[in-house]
């Protein structure tokens, strides 16, 4: 049993938006003990932190915000702190070395031990490390046991929007990929049973949820068998599309090898899948994509690239790159920028290679290539994507697109008070092929897809306006607006 509580928590979550659901989940069961929520760490009495630690820059923000709260710890001795997720993971005790008034330490498998552990270090000073066991630290059975999966309660506060949620499907990667920290601080990949995912579905869509993303590091090698069948990832999607009060349907991040006919099918032929997928290639020089460890070739990329184009003639495709891995020529850069030029994402994340400890990279080449050639290399990459997401972006201006909507802008969020305005305000949503749309309207329409038309864009945004609004009960008549 916990102890009911009525402290306020700061939480600050970086990484990826595995670490976003996390934070949702662990704030969920503390707000059931009384807690409530602050901004403003100085008034929190517990501090937490949700880590990430795929790049080193990650990791030195944390020890810098820790090294702050040094001081504010000394004027409230009865404040919490804690590091969780991936850093914790990985680093353990070395976070108690470099953070000494740190007083929990909690890695991505343990999150479910957080509420009891704030406890201990309140009541009894005692301070706690829970993590999972190391991958080399026992056989696959006892290393998954020890990475729990923690999908229990859910806070719609934390959420991006209130009608969009996050649902994890796998925990943890196999894939090893040389430069990678993800399987050492998640754990083996496991996927989780189709009747739980269908069954959180189904609550959070009762809780007015209308955009689902279905998580995981590689969400298209899902694979469970549940009552002697099968399920992959596509028969997964199928068994959610059904559920009621879902208009959208996504899944991040998918594993070129794993991109198969099956589930580009499904997400042909099942209307609520958003037309937009999210598959890294990483480099476009077979060479590097052979150090990586990455398992496929170019040419097996280009490939799928194909079957996805014939089978999904209007999805876009998203992808990440790193540049200035270990051993990088000018050549093989420019054959990643070639890359980008023929697939045509839609947007590419780009990344400064990062040595990471503990990683096959780190152990095996050296961090050969320059910062300065790095940044440079980040620059050129970035400059070849923007072009082509402005030249795609400015195909659409004069048509109609379709957009969910999520509610104020950024711009708009800046300014102040948005709900008590009566007039229209600025609204940001996205297109099914996850493009980002602004227009005006009434806030009152976040959650409802809206017709818009597009006058401009940016590289990055559409910039339209509403034309029509689709009726959300009965039928499905298109009728024109007032906002
Ligand atoms: N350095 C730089 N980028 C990395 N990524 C993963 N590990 C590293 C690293 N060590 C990038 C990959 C991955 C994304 C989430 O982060 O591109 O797809
Ligand atoms: Fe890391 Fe590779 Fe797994 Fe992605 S697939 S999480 S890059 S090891």
């Amino acid at each position: 049993m916990t102890t009911p509580h009525n402290g306020k928590l700061f939480i600050e979550t970086v990484g990826c938006q595995m670490n976003m659901l996390d934070s949702e989940l662990v704030v969920g069961a503390l707000r059931k003990q009384g807690y409530s929520l602050t901004d403003d760490v100085r008034e929190a009495d517990t501090v937490l932190f949700n880590t990430c630690s795929v790049r080193e820059h990650a990791e030195h923000k944390i020890y810098s915000a820790l090294g702050r709260l040094k001081f504010s710890k000394q004027a409230r001795p009865n404040q919490v702190i804690g590091v969780l997720g991936c850093m914790a993971q990985k680093d353990q005790e070395l976070v108690f070395q470099r953070a000494p008034h740190v007083d929990l330490v909690v890695g991505t498998g343990q999150l479910a031990e957080v509420p009891k552990l704030i406890d201990s270090a309140r009541e009894r000073r005692e301070r706690s490390l829970a993590v999972s066991l190391d991958r080399k630290e026992g056989g696959r059975a006892a290393v998954s046991d020890s990475f729990q999966s923690y999908d229990p309660l859910r806070e719609p506060e934390m959420r991006p929007t209130p009608h969009q949620a996050f649902v994890r499907i796998v925990i943890g990667c196999d894939k090893f990929c040389t430069y990678c920290v993800v399987p050492m601080t998640r754990g083996p990949e496991q996927s989780r049973p189709p009747r739980d995912i269908r069954h959180e579905v189904q609550v959070l869509a009762d809780q007015g949820v209308k955009e689902v993303t279905l998580l995981g590091q590689t969400v298209n090698s899902y694979k469970h068998t549940q009552d002697g069948r099968l399920f992959r990832l596509s028969d997964l999607v199928e068994q959610i599309h059904e559920v009621d009060g879902i208009l959208r349907l996504k899944f991040v991040t998918n594993f070129p090898k794993d991109m198969t006919d099956d589930l580009l099918q499904a997400v042909r032929d099942l209307p609520k899948c958003a037309q937009y997928l999210h598959v890294p290639a990483q480099s476009g020089c077979n060479e590097m994509l052979k150090r990586m460890k990455r398992g496929y070739t170019v040419e097996d990329y280009r490939e799928m690239m194909g079957r996805i184009r014939s089978t999904l003639p209007n999805a876009a495709i998203s992808s990440d790159f790193i540049v200035g891995f270990c051993g990088e020529t000018e050549e093989a850069h420019q054959k990643s920028l070639d890359l980008i030029r023929e697939c045509r994402f839609k947007n590419s994340f780009i990344f400064k290679y990062s040595p990471r400890p503990g990683t096959k990279a780190f152990e095996l080449y050296a961090d050969d290539v320059p910062e300065e050639t790095k940044k440079h290399r980040n620059n050129e990459m970035l400059a070849v994507q923007n072009q082509i997401s402005a030249e795609d972006n400015a195909r659409f201006i004069g048509s109609d697109v379709e957009v969910l909507v999520e509610g104020p802008s950024r711009n708009e969020l800046k300014r102040g008070d948005t709900t008590s305005s009566t007039g229209p305000v600025q609204l940001t949503g996205r297109t099914t092929c996850d493009r980002i749309v602004v227009f005006d309207g009434n806030p009152r329409l976040a959650g409802t897809l809206a017709q818009i038309q597009v006058d401009d864009c940016t590289p990055t945004t559409l910039i339209g306006q509403i034309v029509t609004r689709e009726v959300q009960h009965g039928s499905s008549t298109l009728l024109p607006i007032l906002v």
